[in-house]
């Protein structure tokens, strides 16, 4: 049977990092990340222009989380317990048994292997533990650091584009090529 019940988190452990529920004390942080130019630069989302819209934020993907529709992680440091980015798997469709990947870390956590980390967990995650069949990404063609994570994780580049807008690119994982 099919796990796809978040009433108990599930959290993470890699070698560096642990990966947590988000709670309100994170907003200063979330409200970092989703106000940062460069961190929005490639992702088609309302910025955040207060700390409240990052409280807001983290409201709704505890609601989320609640209604079991989507899985959102803090990333952080395990022996600091700094607080590096975050992840999350969201959209998930029972009809082709697939779900989608998103990620971002704040400016001074790239370029550490963190997101890589962090990502081969959560993938081992969504096949192992909820079962999909299939990890889906949307990036943008100018996106080259997420294409180059995408690429490390053997993602497979499709040449269709993203709701036919020819600047989002899809790529996918299937459990097969695991
Ligand atoms: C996409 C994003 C998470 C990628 O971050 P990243 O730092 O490039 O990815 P990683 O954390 O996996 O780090 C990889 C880099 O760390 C380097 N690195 C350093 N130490 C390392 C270690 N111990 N292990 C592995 N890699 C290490 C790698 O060589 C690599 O550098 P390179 O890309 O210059 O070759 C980041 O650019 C981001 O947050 N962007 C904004 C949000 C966004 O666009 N999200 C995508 C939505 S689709």
């Amino acid at each position: 049977m099919t796990s796809r019940n978040f009433t108990c988190f599930p959290v993470l452990i890699t070698e560096r990092l642990t990966l947590r529920q988000l709670s309100i004390d994170d907003h200063q942080d979330i409200f970092a990340l989703r106000s940062d130019n460069e961190i929005n630069k490639y992702l088609d989302r309302r910025v955040a222009r207060t700390p409240e819209d990052a409280i807001d934020f983290i409201n709704k993907i505890n609601d989320n989380l609640r209604e079991n529709v989507s899985v959102y992680w803090a990333i952080t440091l395990t022996e600091t317990r700094t607080f590096a980015g975050t992840i999350c798997l969201y959209d998930f469709s029972t009809g082709h048994n697939s779900c989608e990947i998103g990620y971002e870390l704040l400016p001074d956590f790239q370029g550490r292997g963190i997101m890589k980390e962090a990502a081969e967990k959560v993938i081992e995650y969504a096949f192992q533990t909820l079962r999909f069949q299939k990890i889906i990404a949307i990036t943008h063609r100018d996106n080259q650091r997420s294409a180059r994570l995408l690429r490390k994780l053997i993602f497979i580049s499709s040449k269709e584009t993203f709701e036919g807008n020819p600047d989002f690119y899809i790529f996918t994982l299937t459990e097969s090529t695991q």
